[in-house]
């Protein structure tokens, strides 16, 4: 064989690059780990009419599925506030060794996430329901706040070793944390998560970007780059091995990373952003072509999953 075939015949052999999805590390084995990661309960999410609101609870929104909240060994996990209130709720089905007992609990008190925060005893609890909760006048068990802000800075900074987030976020997460309300819960208590979800879920982000760009806000743009990064990346981990993704969404990542240090300059970086929205549009659309055998597809993740037998 001549060796352009050779090279072309090992790259064939070769195993795809192996993208692991962040979402099934923290799934209980026993769970219908299909379900988990294709549907979610439904977000109780009351918007608010006035356009100021609406942006401060977006802006929370994207912090509240971003591990750029966290830090230490919870961000290199991907894990995020929604990791274990999915949309705002508990999750019957998370599981990690050593923090959690019995599935759906967590020891919010664990050292394996916090070199501050840990007592030395497991002591997981159940993940309470965020739905309706912002109105309490007292949060947590375990170590119990009365003010909501102390209580969100503290799990973030100390139980998830995330760095001091900027205020704006922080400001974003309580206005998210309100929204969440059980009037405001739809008829059907599950909702898809498909590519059409996570398609929505970047544009929203990228949106979110621009805003905060508009705004002046920088320290909350740097936030919202980091996590649509982030989000991308999850996007990319559902279509493993799909010629068309390692195309496409690589270049995009280089594009937003490059962006990051033009962030000083909001309207430049609004006008680069603008460019980066059209062509996040491109590859959507030739993502779309592949979406059943990505991993947004019930079927294929039930394929993925049946080789990859549970640890
Ligand atoms: C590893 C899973 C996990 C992650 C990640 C997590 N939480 Fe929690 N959360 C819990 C558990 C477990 C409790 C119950 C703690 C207790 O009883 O002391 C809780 C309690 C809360 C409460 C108090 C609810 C109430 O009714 O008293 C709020 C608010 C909250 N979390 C918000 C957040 C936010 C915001 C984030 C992201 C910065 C987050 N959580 C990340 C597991 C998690």
């Amino acid at each position: 064989l001549a060796p352009a075939r050779l090279i072309a015949l090992a790259l064939v052999l070769a195993p795809a690059p192996a993208l692991a999805l962040d979402e099934a590390r923290w799934l209980d084995p026993r769970a219908d780990r299909a379900a988990a990661l294709t549907e979610a309960p439904a977000e109780c999410l009351a918007e608010p009419a006035d356009a100021d609101a609406r942006y401060r609870v977006a802006l929370g929104r994207v912090a509240f599925a971003s591990p750029a909240l966290l830090g230490g060994l919870a961000a290199r996990q991907g894990l995020s506030c929604d990791a274990c209130h999915r949309n705002g709720h508990g999750n019957p089905a998370f599981l990690i060794a050593g923090v959690s007992g019995a599935p759906g609990t967590a020891d919010v008190t664990s050292a394996l996430f916090s070199t501050t925060r840990g007592d030395g005893t497991f002591n997981p609890v159940p993940i309470p329901d965020l739905t309706g909760a912002a109105g309490k006048a007292r949060f947590g068990t375990m170590r119990p706040a009365g003010d909501l802000r102390g209580f969100v800075h503290a799990v973030a900074v100390d139980e998830f070793q995330g760095r001091e987030p900027p205020p704006a976020v922080l400001d974003g997460l309580l206005a998210y944390l309100a929204a969440l309300r059980p009037e405001a819960c739809p008829a059907d208590p599950v909702a898809p998560l498909g590519f059409g979800q996570a398609a929505a879920g970047l544009r929203r982000t990228a949106a979110v970007l621009a805003e905060a760009l508009a705004r002046g806000e920088a320290a909350a743009a740097d936030f919202v780059l980091r996590s649509l990064a982030a989000e991308l990346g999850r996007l990319h981990q559902r279509f493993p091995g799909i010629p068309a993704a390692d195309a496409r969404l690589p270049p995009l990542a280089r594009e937003l990373a490059a962006l990051r240090p033009a962030l000083a300059d909001p309207a430049a970086a609004r006008r680069a952003l603008a460019g980066w929205r059209l062509r996040l549009e491109a590859a959507l659309e030739a993502l779309a072509a592949h979406r059943a055998d990505s991993l947004y597809d019930r079927d294929a993740v039930i394929r993925w999953l049946a080789a990859r037998p549970a640890p």
